[in-house]
């Protein structure tokens, strides 16, 4: 079957595309604006290149507010703080989604605890174990009160606890336990892996006969 996107209504495009990109990481961003600071999680989210380091992050519309205060406080000041999340978070940002009236600071909602950045005006949140201080490098409205943030990482920060070998950046990726979205409220644990050796040319089966 083919959906034509320019023909059906932007409910069904969202969930055909929704529904199979999937899973995809959680943003949950911090920002502050001139009526304090705000947090939501944003699943249209990964990261785009390391040199300069970017990640990017689609913010739709909000039927009746316009631009989500994470977009209208990003468009503002260029800041904002990407915190990753580990399972034993995930009720906490749940609750940080609530669709809040615009000057609602989520954290105190959901009793999240912040520690200062370092460039940047907004902070992290103290209990995420990674978190990046982000400067927003190129903001592409991709539609009305839509946009996609493109953002240069200034700096990365990541709890000791999870830091295997400092100097190679090696890092305990399983035990950040991390969650992603799936669809709707469904969620997927990054548990299940498998591991997939890289072909090269010129070795195994694209070794010279
Ligand atoms: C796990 C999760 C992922 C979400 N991802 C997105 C997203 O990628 N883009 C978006 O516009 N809204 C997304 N939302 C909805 C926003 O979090 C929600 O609209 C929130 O109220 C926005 O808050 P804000 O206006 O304070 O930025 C997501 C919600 C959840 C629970």
């Amino acid at each position: 079957m083919r959906f034509d996107l320019d023909q059906v209504d932007t409910a069904i495009a969202y969930k055909l595309l929704a529904a199979t990109v999937m899973p995809r990481p959680i943003a949950w961003i911090v920002t502050k604006g001139t009526d304090g600071l705000n947090a939501a999680p944003y699943s249209f989210f990964n990261v785009m290149g390391s040199a300069p380091p970017t990640v990017a992050i689609g913010l739709l519309a909000d039927p009746e507010r316009g631009f989500k205060d994470t977009a209208k406080n990003i468009l503002d000041s260029g800041e904002f703080v990407v915190n990753l999340v580990p399972e034993r978070l995930v009720q906490a940002m749940n609750t940080t989604a609530v669709n809040a009236p615009r000057s609602t600071d989520e954290l105190a909602l959901a009793g999240l605890a912040t520690t200062p950045s370092t460039h940047i005006a907004p902070p992290r949140i103290t209990d995420s174990p990674v978190a990046f201080e982000c400067r927003s490098l190129s903001n592409v409205v991709t539609g009305p009160q839509q946009t996609v943030v493109i953002g240069r990482v200034l700096a990365v920060h990541i709890d000791d606890a999870y830091i295997l070998d400092a100097e190679k950046a090696y890092i305990d990726t399983p035990k950040l336990d991390l969650v992603a979205r799936s669809f709707g409220s469904d969620y997927v644990r990054s548990r299940d892996t498998f591991a997939l050796d890289r072909p090269f040319w010129g070795q195994g089966a694209f070794s010279q006969k």
